[in-house]
C-alpha cells in the first residue's frame, strides 16, 4: 500500500488509547540498558524509530528479550557497553542518533552511527560541538555536520553550556554524555523542551537535578534498573484532538495520555483559539502525568500568534496546528519556528506546499507561517515526503475537505503511530 484515499467525514466518535509514547520509548530502553539489573518496559512503542534504539543496544551488547507486552532489559551497568563489530543504523531516528553520540562518547571504544537518507540529512553539530568540548573524540560528515557519524569515545569533563537551540535531544545527548564526565556538566537551554531525559534519569537514581531551564548531571554514579509503564503519546492524540474539533459531530474520549507540560503546548494554543477539551482525571506512571482528554466538535476557534518561546512544547505539533488554523476565524501567526526546517522533512515548506495544494491561503517565512483561516478545503493529491507527521496531519486535512484526498507515499513514511490510519478509519466509520 503506497497511497491511502480519505473522503469528508460527517462524524468522528469513539473512546480509545493513543499509541504508546516514542520519546519515552527510546529512553526506556537507553537508561534500563545503563542500568544494573533487569528493567521491564511496559506499553513499549514497537514502531520504527524505537525499534532502532532497541536494535543499536542489542549491538552495543545488551540483551534485550521481547516478550509481547513486555521488554525485558538486563543492564550490566553504564559501563557495561560492548564495542559493536557493525556500524549502528539509527533508521529514520533523530532521538536515536543523537542520545547515542552523547552517550557512545564517554564509552571507550570506536563506533559509527548512520541512517537513512533523511537522518542523514539532519544537523549534528548541535551535538558534536558541545560533545568536542566535554573532550570527546567525535567526527561527522560534511566537516561535522551531518551523519554518518564516528566515535572513538573516552574520559570527558563537565562543561557549563548554554544551548543556542532548545532542543531536548541536544539536552538528553549532553546528559547522557555527563553520566561518563568527571565533575559535573551542566546546561542551560534558551526555553524548556521535553524533560523526559530528566524525569527518567532521577528515577533510574543519576544524580541529576532540574531546576527551570537548567539541569545539571554528575558522571561517574551507577543507574539502577527499574519498571518503565510507558504512558499514551500526546503527539498521537494531538491528530485525533484536532479532527474532533474540526469534523462535525465528532466526540471522542482519549485515555492514558501523557500530558507532561512540555509536550501539551497545544493544547493551551486550542484553549487560547477557544477550544473547549477536558482534561480528566490526572494521575502518574513512572514519573510522568497521565489523564484522558475529552473533546467534541461545536467550539468556535478564533486566530491567535504563536511566537517563539510556545514552539518546543508544541514542537511535533506543528503540521497538525497548521491544519487547525485553515478553519479558524482570522489569521494565525506562527513565528521562531525555523527548527521545524531540519525536522524528518521541511515541515514549514511541506505544510504551505501539501496546504495550499486543498486551497489554503498560506504566507510562508523562514521561521514560520500565516495561515488566513475559514479555508473551504478541496481534496488533492497530496506527498508526505516521507514524514509521518505530514502524513498523519494531512489526513485530517483529508477528512474536512469536498472530495477525495489521496496521500502518496505512505510506503516510505517511517510510521510512528501504527494503525494510526485504521484507527481514523473507525473512528470515522
Ligand atoms: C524528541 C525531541 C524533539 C522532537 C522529536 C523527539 C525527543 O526534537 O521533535 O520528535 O525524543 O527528544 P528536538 O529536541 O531536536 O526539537
Amino acid at each position: 500500500m503506497d497511497r491511502i484515499e480519505l473522503h469528508k467525514a460527517d462524524h468522528l466518535q469513539g473512546e480509545f488509547s493513543p499509541t504508546p509514547d516514542k520519546s519515552i520509548s527510546h529512553r526506556a530502553i537507553i537508561f534500563s540498558s545503563l542500568a544494573k539489573g533487569e528493567s521491564i518496559i511496559r506499553n513499549f512503542l514497537k514502531a520504527e524509530d524505537p525499534l532502532s534504539t532497541l536494535h543499536a543496544f542489542r549491538t552495543l551488547g545488551v540483551a534485550i528479550d521481547d516478550r509481547g507486552d513486555d521488554i525485558i532489559v538486563r543492564g550490566s551497568g553504564i559501563y557495561g557497553l560492548t564495542e559493536p563489530s557493525n556500524v549502528i543504523d539509527c533508521g529514520n531516528s533523530g532521538t536515536t542518533i543523537r542520545l547515542l553520540a552523547g552517550l557512545l562518547s564517554g564509552n571507550p571504544f570506536f563506533s559509527v552511527l548512520t541512517g537513512d537518507s533523511s537522518l542523514r540529512k539532519r544537523p549534528m553539530a548541535r551535538v558534536i560541538e558541545p560533545l568536542s568540548m566535554m573532550g570527546a573524540n567525535i567526527l561527522g560528515r560534511a566537516g561535522n555536520r551531518y551523519p554518518p557519524v564516528a566515535i572513538k569515545g573516552g574520559s570527558l569533563q563537565g562543561i557549563s553550556y548554554s544551548m543556542p537551540v532548545a532542543s531536548a535531544q541536544v539536552k538528553s545527548s549532553l546528559i547522557l554524555a555527563g553520566l561518563y564526565a568527571s565533575g559535573e556538566t551542566e546546561i542551560t537551554e534558551p526555553v524548556k523542551s521535553r524533560d523526559h531525559t530528566e524525569r527518567m534519569l532521577h528515577a533510574f537514581g543519576a544524580d541529576i537535578q532540574a531546576n527551570g531551564l537548567r539541569v545539571s548531571v554528575r558522571g561517574g554514579s551507577e543507574l539502577q534498573g527499574t519498571d518503565t509503564y510507558v504512558p499514551g503519546d500526546f503527539s498521537s492524540a494531538a491528530f485525533f484532538i484536532v479532527a474532533a474539533l474540526l469534523i462535525k459531530n465528532a466526540d471522542i474520549t482519549i485515555t492514558g495520555v501523557g500530558i507532561n507540560p512540555t509536550r501539551t503546548g497545544l493544547l493551551d494554543v486550542l484553549r487560547e483559539m477557544g477550544a473547549a477539551i477536558e482534561i480528566s482525571p490526572i494521575r502518574e506512571l513512572s514519573g510522568e502525568p497521565v489523564a484522558d482528554i475529552h473533546c467534541s466538535d461545536g467550539s468556535d476557534l478564533q486566530a491567535i500568534d504563536i511566537t517563539r518561546e510556545k514552539i518546543p512544547a508544541l514542537i511535533d505539533e506543528f503540521p497538525i496546528l497548521c491544519v487547525a488554523a485553515t478553519q479558524v476565524s482570522g489569521t494565525t501567526t506562527i513565528r521562531g519556528a525555523e527548527e521545524l526546517r531540519v525536522k524528518e522533512s521541511d515541515r514549514i515548506r511541506s505544510m504551505v506546499t501539501e496546504l495550499r495544494k486543498m486551497g489554503a491561503d498560506i504566507e510562508e517565512f523562514e521561521d514560520g507561517l500565516s495561515i488566513k483561516g475559514g479555508s473551504r478545503l478541496t481534496g488533492a493529491a497530496i506527498e508526505s515526503y516521507g514524514d509521518h507527521r505530514i502524513a498523519m496531519a494531512m489526513a485530517v486535512a483529508g477528512l474536512i475537505a469536498d472530495g477525495t484526498t489521496t496521500i502518496h507515499g505512505i510506503s516510505s513514511v517511517n510510521i510512528s503511530s501504527p494503525g494510526f490510519f485504521q484507527l481514523l478509519r473507525k473512528l470515522t466509520s
